[in-house]
């Protein structure tokens, strides 16, 4: 079976051999995959609709995992009783959707969450500084012309981001030379730029320039470092 870019890159960061949930999982490709690589031993694989979960039941039926993958239908984290698997994942949907998801004490317990967010990113990253998740890991990953942001992280005593921007961009894949990085910071200057040259709001354009400004700074300190 093979996944797209995006569920593979979220497949890499699965912790080995320990149970894991996918809320949202829709098609059920990811549980599918790693529980067939023999990655994990069970899954859960969850969504609040009932023509997702067919789908993902169809795929689990035809692979023949039935007592590995339990299906269930219900909205985020309810569906799992307390402690029930280390690692969650939730990926595929928007940055508040995730963070609505993710506000449980549920969520608080679990060894590793894997969060993809498909927008509002930052949203999430601030959300997850605020309420004391510390991030371990952050990737990038390009899929069908988009890059794609993605979390690791559980709950702790995160230290603050040092500046607003480290929500856009974060600060592990600045320290870690992400290599989409700068690809990634260009594509936000240009989406940052055409907000600023259509806003004719004073102080909303003078946050955006200062943004814009900051976002150069990443991408020049990215390009210089790239010459050493
Ligand atoms: C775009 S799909 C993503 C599927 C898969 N996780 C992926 O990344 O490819 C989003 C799925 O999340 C489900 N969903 C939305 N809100 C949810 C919630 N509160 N609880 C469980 N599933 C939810 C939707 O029904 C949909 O199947």
């Amino acid at each position: 079976m093979k996944l797209s870019g995006r569920l593979l890159a979220i497949s890499e960061n699965v912790t080995r051999g320990k149970g894991l949930a996918d809320i949202g999982t829709d098609h059920g490709k990811l549980p599918v995959y790693l529980v067939l690589k023999g990655a994990i031993p069970f899954a859960v694989a969850s969504d609040n609709r009932p023509a997702s979960l067919n789908k993902a039941c169809e795929l689990v039926k035809t692979c023949g995992l039935g007592d590995k993958i339990d299906l269930r239908l219900g909205s985020g984290l309810d569906v799992l009783s307390p402690g029930e698997v280390p690692q969650i994942v939730i990926a595929g949907m928007g940055g508040p959707l995730i963070v609505e998801i993710i506000n449980s004490a549920q969520a608080r317990a679990a060894e590793k969450l894997i969060l993809q967010p498909m927008q509002y990113s930052e949203y999430l990253s601030r959300w997850l500084y605020d309420n004391k998740f510390d991030i371990m890991d952050e990737d990038l990953v390009e899929d069908g012309g988009r890059i794609y942001r993605m979390f690791v992280c559980h709950a702790g005593q995160p230290e603050q981001a040092r500046d607003e921007i480290f929500y856009e961009v974060g600060e592990k894949l600045i320290q870690k030379r992400h290599p989409l990085l700068g690809e990634y910071v260009i594509q936000l200057m240009g989406k940052y730029r055409y907000i600023y040259a259509n806003n004719t709001d004073a102080g909303a354009r003078v946050k955006l320039k200062d943004k814009i400004n900051k976002l150069e700074g990443i991408l020049n300190e990215y390009k210089g470092t790239d010459d050493i």
